[in-house]
C-alpha cells in the first residue's frame, strides 16, 4: 500500500459542502484520488448545512471509494444541530471520523478534531470575565486537549494532524497538519516551531494545483 520509498501517499481535501440536490458529487474525484493516493483525508465542512440528506449523498461516494477515508467534521456539519447523525451516517459508510481516537494507516498515525475558532496557542483569549468568553475559551481548549490526547497515543514515528480549523504543534512525530475552513486562505504555511501546515480547502487548491485535492508523501 505504501508509495515509493516506503512513504504513504496522503490525499487531503477540505470543504466539500455537499448539498442535498447533488448527484454523486465526489464519485469521480474519489476514484481519481484512489489511483493517486493510499489514504484520503476529508478536512471538514463535508456537508453544506449538516443535513442528514446531504450526509447520505456523501456517504454513497465514500462507499464507492476504494482507499481508506478518514476525516473530521467542520462547522457547517453542525449547522442543523445534529452532528452526531451526520457522523454516524458517514461512519456507517466506512469513513473513520476522527474525534476521540487516533487511527493508523500504513505506518502513519492520524489524529483529528474539528478544532475551534481562535486557534491553538496563538493570540490566546483568556478565560476571564463574561461567561460567554469563558465558554468560548473552554470549547477551544477542549478541542485542543482531545487532539493532544490522540497524538499522545500514537506509537508510529510519523503522524498527521487533521483539523477543520487552525493547527497545533508540540508533537515531534507530527509531520504535517492539514486543515480546511479558510476558503480564501493560503495553501502552505508553518507553525511557529516549523511544522508544515496545509490549508486544503478545495477552493484554495483548485486554482493553485488544477485539482481540488493535494497529495502529500508522509
Ligand atoms: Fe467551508
Ligand atoms: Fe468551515
Amino acid at each position: 500500500m505504501a508509495a515509493t520509498d516506503g512513504k504513504l501517499r496522503v490525499a487531503a481535501i477540505g470543504d466539500l459542502h455537499v448539498m442535498e440536490n447533488s448527484v454523486a458529487p465526489y464519485r469521480e474525484l474519489f476514484t481519481e484520488i484512489a489511483n493517486a493516493a493510499d489514504v484520503l483525508l476529508l478536512c471538514g465542512d463535508l456537508t453544506n448545512f449538516g443535513k442528514t440528506s446531504e450526509a447520505e449523498i456523501l456517504a454513497e461516494d465514500i462507499r464507492a471509494c476504494s482507499i481508506p477515508v478518514l476525516g473530521v467534521l467542520g462547522n457547517h456539519d453542525y449547522e442543523c444541530g445534529q452532528p452526531e447523525n451526520v457522523c454516524s451516517i458517514l461512519h456507517e459508510a466506512g469513513m473513520i471520523v476522527l474525534d476521540e481516537q487516533a487511527h493508523e494507516v500504513g505506518g502513519v498515525g492520524f489524529a483529528g478534531v474539528k478544532g475551534f475558532l481562535g486557534g491553538f496557542g496563538r493570540g490566546e483569549l483568556a478565560p476571564f470575565g463574561e461567561p460567554i468568553v469563558k465558554a468560548f475559551v473552554d470549547e477551544a481548549l477542549s478541542e485542543a486537549r482531545k487532539l493532544e490526547n490522540q497524538l499522545r497515543t500514537i506509537r508510529t514515528d510519523r503522524s498527521v494532524a487533521v483539523l477543520h480549523y487552525s493547527p497545533i504543534e508540540r508533537f515531534d512525530h507530527v509531520k504535517a497538519v492539514v486543515h480546511g475552513h479558510a476558503h480564501h486562505g493560503t495553501y502552505e504555511g508553518r507553525t511557529p516551531l516549523g511544522k508544515p501546515v496545509y490549508n486544503v480547502a478545495q477552493f484554495v487548491l483548485r486554482p493553485l494545483l488544477g485539482k481540488p485535492y493535494t497529495v502529500l508523501e508522509i
